[in-house]
Order: C-alpha cells, then structure tokens, then sequence
C-alpha cells in the first residue's frame, strides 16, 4: 500500500536517465531534495492538554487505536517503516525524542496537518485521518506523548532513493499535508453525541487511512461496504480478535485489529457498526 506509492515512477525514472544522463542526474537529486523540504502553509493549531491522570491513560488508547505505535514501535522508540532498495529507506523517527523539540501546537499541527516542525510535509503520516481527531482527544493523547518514558534508540537517517525521488519530482509521492483539506469542518468537535455520530467519528478517524478517505479501498484494501456483511457478533470478533467471519486470514486487517482495535470499547465497536449499516455503503463498492 505505501510502497506502490514510490513505484509509481518506475519506468519513467529509466526513461529519464537515458536521455538526460548526469546533469539530469544531479538535477533530479538537488529537486527532489528541494521538494521534500518544500514549506507547506497551514493554518496554525492548538489544543489544551489535559494531564489528570485519567486523560493520560485515555490518550495512551487514542494513540493505540490511531497506530501511531504500529509505525513507530510498542514504545514509541521508532524504526525503519519502509526500506526498498533503489525506492527510500523511510524512518519513523524515535517520538519520545522528537517531540521534545516540538510544543504543543507544533505537535497538534504535526498530527492533524502533517507538517513538521520545519515547517515541511510529512511523509506517510496519516493526518487526512487524523485531522478529525476532537481537542479532547488529542489534548489527551499529547499528554500520554509528553509522559510516554524517553526511549534511547537512535535510527539511520531517512533516505530518498531514484524512484522516490522520480516520484516527487512527478508529483507521484502524495503526502497528505499537500493533498488534504486543512478548513474542513472537524467531525471530532461536533456538538452531536448520537451514537450514529461517534461511530462516523471513529470510523473516520481509525480506518481511512487504509479503507481511504471515501471508504471505497484502494488496489489492496477493499472497499468497507464489505462490513455490510457482518452481524455485529461478527463485526466484533473482526475488530477485537482480527477475524473475518469466514475463517480467511486477513493479514494486516487482521494484526490490525489484533494490535489497535482491542483498545475500542464494546460500545465504540457497536457504533462503529451501527454508522456503517446506516451509510450508503452500497454505493462505496467497486
Ligand atoms: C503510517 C505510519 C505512521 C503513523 C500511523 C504515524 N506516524 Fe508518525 N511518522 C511516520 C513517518 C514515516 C515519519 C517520518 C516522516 C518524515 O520524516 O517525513 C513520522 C514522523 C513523526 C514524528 C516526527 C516528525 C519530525 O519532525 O521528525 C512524530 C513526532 C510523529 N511521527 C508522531 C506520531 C504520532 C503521535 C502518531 C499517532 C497519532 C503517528 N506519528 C502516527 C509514520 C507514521
Ligand atoms: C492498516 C490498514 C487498515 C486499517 C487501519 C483498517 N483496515 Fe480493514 N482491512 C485492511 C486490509 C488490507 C483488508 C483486506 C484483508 C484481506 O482480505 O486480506 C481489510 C479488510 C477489512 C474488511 C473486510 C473483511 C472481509 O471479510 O474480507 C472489513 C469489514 C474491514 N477491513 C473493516 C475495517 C474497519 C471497520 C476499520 C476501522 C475500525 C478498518 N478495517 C481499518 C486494512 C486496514
């Protein structure tokens, strides 16, 4: 899923060095660097953090169930996320360390807007999904971030490879910072409580980042109109244990769910389930 999004540029990027040889060489380094960096203006954010020892736990559940830990490890210590030769060694850096150059609205706006503190795009961070994530939330999750013990690990540096940088010289490596709505309204702080809406809120802040924004999937993740399917015995034993209710394995839905999901309550899985049985979700397969 994220990998195809470097290959892209594949056949283009041989078809290039032919004809342009070094010069076009070095000018593909030099733009793809230029690129990389490139400021992205957003508006700016910022949350209150709320660190009772009751938020802490609840915002170590957020940042579970929004797989912060399943690309940055169980202890936020960081690691290698994607390494493909000839494509990007790409870094999840060590966030206990990271953030500790970051306040709290630079934080909020890493998350929610994908932009560093230096002001450039993120690569692969799911912020189109984050961004609905309510201040109550976030606010939470920043104080578990703030208490999480500093981890010492240390990570090569991250490193743009020919196709990837092929592909931002192509406009082909999308990041969300420049692809997403900044303005949208924020589902996270509607006033409506109703359980249709808090399962909308957590279906659009937990799964889009695989099932896409739309919910329609993409060449490896199905359309979520395959949850029309399920009972909610079944939904929750999809959600909580990583089954599917006809026994498949299914690979990273499944260690997903096993790794994030489990943090959901009885009552978030029903909501979750209740919003998508009332959607149009007929319409969202392909
Ligand atoms: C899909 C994988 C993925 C998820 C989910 C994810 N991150 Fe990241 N994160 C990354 C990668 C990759 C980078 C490095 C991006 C870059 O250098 O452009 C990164 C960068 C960061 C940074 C460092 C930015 C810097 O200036 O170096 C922090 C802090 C961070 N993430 C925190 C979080 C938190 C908190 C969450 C959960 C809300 C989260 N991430 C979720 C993959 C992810
Ligand atoms: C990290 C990526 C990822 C996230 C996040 C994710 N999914 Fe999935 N999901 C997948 C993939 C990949 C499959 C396809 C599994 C297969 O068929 O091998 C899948 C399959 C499914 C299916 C179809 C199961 C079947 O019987 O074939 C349902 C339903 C589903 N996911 C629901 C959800 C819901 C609800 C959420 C959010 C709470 C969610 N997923 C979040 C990656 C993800």
């Amino acid at each position: 899923m994220q990998l195809s999004r470097y290959m892209g540029g594949a056949l283009l990027a041989f078809g290039f060095l032919g004809l342009t040889g070094v010069g076009g060489w070095l000018w593909l380094g030099l733009r793809a660097n230029e690129l990389a960096a490139a400021p992205v203006q957003v508006p700016a954010d910022s949350v209150a953090v709320s660190g009772d020892s009751l938020s802490l736990v609840e915002g170590e559940r957020v940042a579970w169930l929004r797989g912060c830990h399943g690309c940055h490890g169980d202890s936020l210590q960081g690691k290698v996320f994607l390494d493909e030769p000839r494509v990007i060694r790409l870094v999840a850096p060590n966030v206990t360390t990271a953030i500790t150059s970051y306040s709290d609205a630079e934080l909020a706006r890493l998350i929610r807007h994908g932009v560093t503190r230096t002001g450039r795009a993120a690569f692969a961070m799911p912020s189109a999904m984050f961004y609905h994530l309510s201040d109550a939330d976030l606010g939470r999750m920043l104080a578990h971030l703030r208490s999480a013990p500093t981890q010492s690990l240390t990570h090569p540096a991250t490193e743009l490879r020919l196709m990837a940088k092929i592909g931002l010289v192509t406009n082909k490596v999308p990041r969300d910072a420049n692809t997403m709505d900044h303005q949208a309204p924020r589902l996270g702080n509607r006033a409506d409580t109703t359980q249709l809406a808090r399962g909308e809120y957590l279906a659009m802040t937990s799964c889009t980042e695989c099932h896409g924004v739309d919910l329609r999937g993409d060449a490896t993740t199905p359309a979520l109109a395959k949850a029309l399917g399920y009972t909610l015995p079944q939904f929750t034993s999809l959600l909580l244990d990583g089954r599917a209710r006809d026994g498949r394995d299914l690979g990273l839905m499944g260690t997903t769910a096993r790794s994030r999901f489990v943090h959901f309550r009885r009552d978030e899985v029903d909501a979750i389930w209740a919003w998508l049985q009332a959607m149009p979700l007929g319409a969202a397969t392909k």
